[in-house]
Parts: C-alpha cells; structure tokens; sequence
C-alpha cells in the first residue's frame, strides 16, 4: 500500500535533517511517497511568500505532513508560521513525548517515559488581545480558555492513554489563582477523567508540578495542561533527557496532522552536516503511530535506540563526532 505525505523540507539544518531522516524511511520501505512543499524562507525566496497556498493544499489533500522547522523572520509583521500552520488546520492536540535514551549526556538516562499532551489553539500562548498603551507603561493580553477546547485537548489525551496503554494522566492547572480560565481547565477535565474510570488521573499545580518533575520525573506518565504552560513543560521534560535533539513533537487536528522536531532551524550549525537526525526521525515514528502503524514506529525507535546505544556515528551534540547522513546510515542499517 503506497501513501503520499507532504514533506517541508524546512530552513537552516531543516534540509540536512530531512534528507536524513527520509533516507532511514526509505531504508524501512514504507510504501511512503513525498510531495515536497516550501514553506518559511525557502517559500519566501521561490514563491514570495512564507506559507504558499499550493503547501496548504498539499497538507489539505494528504492530510500528513512531516515537516522541518521553519525560520521565522524577526520583525517586518511576520507572525510566527507554525502557529499559523496550527490555527490554519486547527491542529488542537500538541503530543511532545521526552523518553529516557541511552549515550545522550543526560541528567536521567533512564526510567523518564513522559508524554505531554499540550492544548494548541487557545489560552495565553496565542496572543490575543495584546497591547501596549501609549505611554509604554501598561501592556495587556487576553486569555480565553473554552469548555469545547478543554474538553477535546483532555479528552485526546485519555483515548490517547487508553489506545497506547498507558495508566496515569495529570492534569496541570493553575486554578488556585487563574480561577476563571484555568478553573474552566479543571472543571471541565475532572468531567471527562470520570469517564475514564480505567486510567488513574491527578491533578496538580504546575508550579509544584515543575519541582516534582525534576526530582521524580518517573513518576509521571501522560500529562495534559493548557497552551502557555505545556510549552514550557514540554521544553523542560525535554531537557531531562537530553535536550532538544531528541525531542519530537506531533500537532494534530481532526482534518490534518504535522510532525515536526520541537526544536529550530538552528542556523548557527546549519550547512555543517553535523544536526543531530533524531527528534525528526522519532517525529516520523509518531507519524507511523498515528498513521496506524504502530510495529513499523516501533522498528524505527529500535533502531535509533540501538545506534545511540552502540554510540554509532553520534553527532557532536551526542558527543560523537559523527555527521547527520553517517548518523542516519547507521540508523538505516538497523531497521
Ligand atoms: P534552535 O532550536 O534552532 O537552536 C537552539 C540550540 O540548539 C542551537 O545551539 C542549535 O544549534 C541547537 N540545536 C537545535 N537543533 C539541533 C539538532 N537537531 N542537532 C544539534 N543541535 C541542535 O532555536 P533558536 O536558535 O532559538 O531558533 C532558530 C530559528 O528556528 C528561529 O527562527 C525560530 O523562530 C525557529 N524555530 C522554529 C521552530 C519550528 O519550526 N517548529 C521551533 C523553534 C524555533
Ligand atoms: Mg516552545
């Protein structure tokens, strides 16, 4: 069975990591096709705009997209375009899982498994209402959180739980003190909880939540939270197992999915061939879950597992002094 993806091959190390990562697809023989389509400075440069209307089509048609990150130009009115790929597609579930890999230079090389499942379309993050008033002395922003938008965000992340079998939720609010919106949050979680009454769900505060999740980070299994604060703890799980280089990121909607690294175009090492392939390649192996195939993610992450463990060809972010195609090959070989 042949399926066709659009692949953005995305700015700085966006084309190194790409050619990598499809390279150990095309190793796995999916059955994958690409369509490539340009978004960020790439688009801009061909098609003098950031986002193309033909790359929005593409996403539309194949409803997949496996995408590189995107360098948002500073100033001059742009507004970043991978929040305006979420809005567009109304991608409302962020799933960032931060797993314990072996030879990564982290703070726990093992016992971390932690998915978090952050809402992507409302709240805080996505700025609305921001203003400055004239003097430069008082800025504002509005924070609107939805009963419909709580209730999908943490319903996705109990049938996620239940599909993937896993046993616990956590429900990260603020709603001692942000009682309207992040109350709205709890409320409406502690509905949907009940109707799962196989997955264990708690609740905890975010700010107790970031301590526990440092000293006790394998005590947590799926955490669900609002848009603002599931940036910033996705980042930080992210951070306890070795950093961005290996953290993946899925965004999903009902109509379309794209699966992206959570880190940048990081131009300071881009054209150097030495961009660590593995959240890209884990990103494609959350594609292949969500695609529904599950045993052919499960090879892939075996194979990056058994690479890092071998300490075969690492990059220098690893600490090896391997390139990101020697990388990929020796991914590809074990597949
Ligand atoms: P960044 O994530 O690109 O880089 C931060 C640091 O991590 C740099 O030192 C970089 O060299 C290193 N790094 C990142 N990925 C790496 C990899 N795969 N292997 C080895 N080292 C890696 O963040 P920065 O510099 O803040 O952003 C650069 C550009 O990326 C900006 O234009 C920003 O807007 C954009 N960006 C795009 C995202 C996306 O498309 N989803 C997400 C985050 C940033
Ligand atoms: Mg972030």
């Amino acid at each position: 069975m042949t399926q066709t993806i659009t692949v953005i091959r995305g700015d700085g190390i966006g084309p190194e990591i790409m050619e990598a990562t499809l390279h150990v697809l095309d190793a796995m023989q999916l059955g994958l096709q690409y369509e490539f389509a340009e978004a960020g400075m790439a688009a801009l440069e061909q098609h003098g705009e950031l986002l193309p209307q033909a790359t929005l089509d593409s996403i539309r048609t194949h409803r997949i997209a496996l995408k590189s990150p995107l360098t948002t130009p500073v100033g001059g009115g742009f507004s970043s375009i991978n929040v305006e790929l979420r809005k567009r597609f109304d991608l409302y579930a962020n799933v960032r899982p931060a797993k314990s890999f072996p030879n990564t230079k982290s703070r726990f090389p093992s016992g971390v498994d932690i998915i978090t499942v952050r809402e992507n379309t409302e709240g805080a993050y996505i700025g609305e209402g921001q203003t400055l008033s004239a003097d430069g002395e008082t800025a504002t922003l509005t924070q609107k959180v939805t009963r419909r938008g709580s209730e999908r965000i943490v319903r996705y992340a109990f049938d996620m739980a239940r599909r993937i079998g896993r046993k616990k939720v956590t429900v990260v609010h603020k709603a001692n003190i942000l009682k309207s919106t992040s109350g709205l949050f709890l409320k409406t979680a502690r509905e949907v909880a009940a109707q799962y009454p196989d997955i264990e769900c708690n609740e905890m505060i975010v700010d107790a939540c970031c301590m526990k999740l440092v000293m006790e980070p394998e005590k947590f299994d799926v955490i669900v939270t609002t848009n603002l604060f599931g940036d910033i703890i996705s980042d930080l799980c992210a951070g306890l197992v070795g950093g961005l280089g290996l953290a993946p990121g899925a965004n999903i909607g009902t109509e379309a999915a794209i699966f992206e690294a959570v880190h940048g175009s990081a131009p300071d090492i881009a054209g150097k061939g030495i961009a660590n392939p593995c959240a890209l390649l884990l990103a494609a192996a959350q594609m292949l879950d969500h695609m529904g195939r599950p045993a052919d993610a499960t090879r892939l992450r075996e194979a990056i597992v058994a690479t890092l463990e071998a300490k075969d060809s690492l990059t220098p972010d690893l600490g090896g002094t391997g390139t990101t195609l020697g990388f990929a090959r020796a991914i590809a070989a074990r597949v």
